[in-house]
């Protein structure tokens, strides 16, 4: 893996509502919109040249949080900087620009790519669009385009239903490192793929970032992959970060109970690492009401009185990376979690 580097895009205390359409019972008790909180004060940096994996359960505001990050979403409130440029004031040229710096793969391929268009056609207008090479050097750079992702070079002048769907993701991915990206968020790439061809996207991906020189954020359910592809993880719980640091030592030794409850749930991630038995007790609770206080309190098995009050911020708390616990204490001593019996990722 490539070295992380300085800091390319910032997030800091990155907020999202949806506001839910009304129901037939609300019309009829005259109850007001409800506001779903799908990101609750997300901060994080993306460093040049490293693979940044966001894992949790489903529902947590991954996919929210990729689309604010790309302006898919216009956030609520917070701040997003891109190589210190306030990102949420661009317009224009300069906001092509970032869309351009910052691209966005998605689970579903099929569903960003023309069905009109061959791939040569959808790589072209990628490219004229955003001016990338003049028009007489196009036809070269989609060969280029074709061979980076390993696709062969005549299949350029077929239509993406022609393709199977690691071969279409593999067109998603040119399609994105067409625009020359600096940055690539990936929700979920290859969850909807067979198991076979997942690891032949996710090599492909790395590769590229190695000789491209990008950062990934890749977003994921899958905790073994994130151990095996990613610099740092960020982990998830609605709509919050509740711990983001190195991979290999969260893995070997998390600071913060929820990131604990979900390895432990995962047998044999981390060779010696106890395992196998369970997951995060109770249900996930609904982001139309989250609790006070740490979002986690409900489920958490070292709860305290303060944790129903006081929302933890994302910090180091005397460790070496941030945790979003009252209690986070260092690597060495973490608490030990009570065995439950629920699964989830
Ligand atoms: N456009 C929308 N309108 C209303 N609610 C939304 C919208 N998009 C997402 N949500 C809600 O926001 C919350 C976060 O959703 P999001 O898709 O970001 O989660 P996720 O972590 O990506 O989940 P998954 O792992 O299932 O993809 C969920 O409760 C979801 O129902
Ligand atoms: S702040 Fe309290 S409830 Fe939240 S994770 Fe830490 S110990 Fe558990
Ligand atoms: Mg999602």
């Amino acid at each position: 893996m490539s070295t992380p580097g300085d800091i390319l895009l910032q997030a800091q205390d990155l907020r999202k509502s949806f506001s839910l359409q009304r129901t037939m019972p609300d019309v009829l008790q005259r109850r007001p919109r409800r506001l779903l909180r799908a990101l609750n004060g997300v901060s994080f940096d993306v460093r040049r040249g490293e693979t940044l994996g966001i894992v949790g359960e489903s529902g947590c505001g991954k996919s929210t949080l990729a689309r604010c990050l790309v302006r898919l979403h216009e956030p609520d409130g917070g701040s997003l900087t891109f190589k210190e440029q306030d990102v949420l004031a661009l317009s224009g040229p300069e906001r092509r620009t970032y869309n351009r710096r910052v691209q966005m793969i998605f689970q579903d391929p099929y569903s960003s790519l023309n069905p009109r268009l061959t791939v040569r056609q959808c790589l072209a207008e990628a490219l004229s669009v955003h001016r990338i090479v003049p028009a007489s050097e196009i036809d070269a750079r989609v060969v280029r385009l074709m061979d980076l992702v390993h696709l062969p070079r005549e299949a350029a002048d077929r239509y993406p239903h022609e393709f199977s769907g690691g071969q279409r993701q593999r067109i998603g991915i040119a399609r994105a490192l067409a625009v020359e990206p600096e940055i690539i968020i990936a929700d979920e790439p290859v969850s909807a793929l067979d198991v076979s061809v997942q690891a032949q996207i996710v090599n492909l991906l790395l590769e590229l970032q190695n000789e491209l020189g990008l950062a990934l954020v890749f977003i994921t359910h899958d905790l073994r992959l994130v151990h095996h592809i990613a610099h740092r993880i960020a982990v998830m719980y609605l709509g919050a970060i509740m711990e983001i640091g190195p991979t290999e030592e969260i893995f070997a030794s998390a600071r913060h109970p929820y990131t604990r409850a979900l390895l432990a749930a995962v047998p044999r991630l981390v060779p010696g690492r106890r395992s196998g038995a369970t997951a995060v007790q109770g249900e996930l609770p609904s982001p139309l009401a989250p609790p006070p206080g740490c979002p986690f309190h409900p489920r958490c098995p070292i709860a305290k009185a303060i944790c129903r009050q006081d929302v933890p911020g994302l910090g180091l708390r005397g460790g070496p990376w941030p945790a979003a616990c009252h209690f986070a204490g260092p690597v060495e001593a973490p608490a030990p979690l009570p065995r439950q019996n629920i699964s989830l990722l």
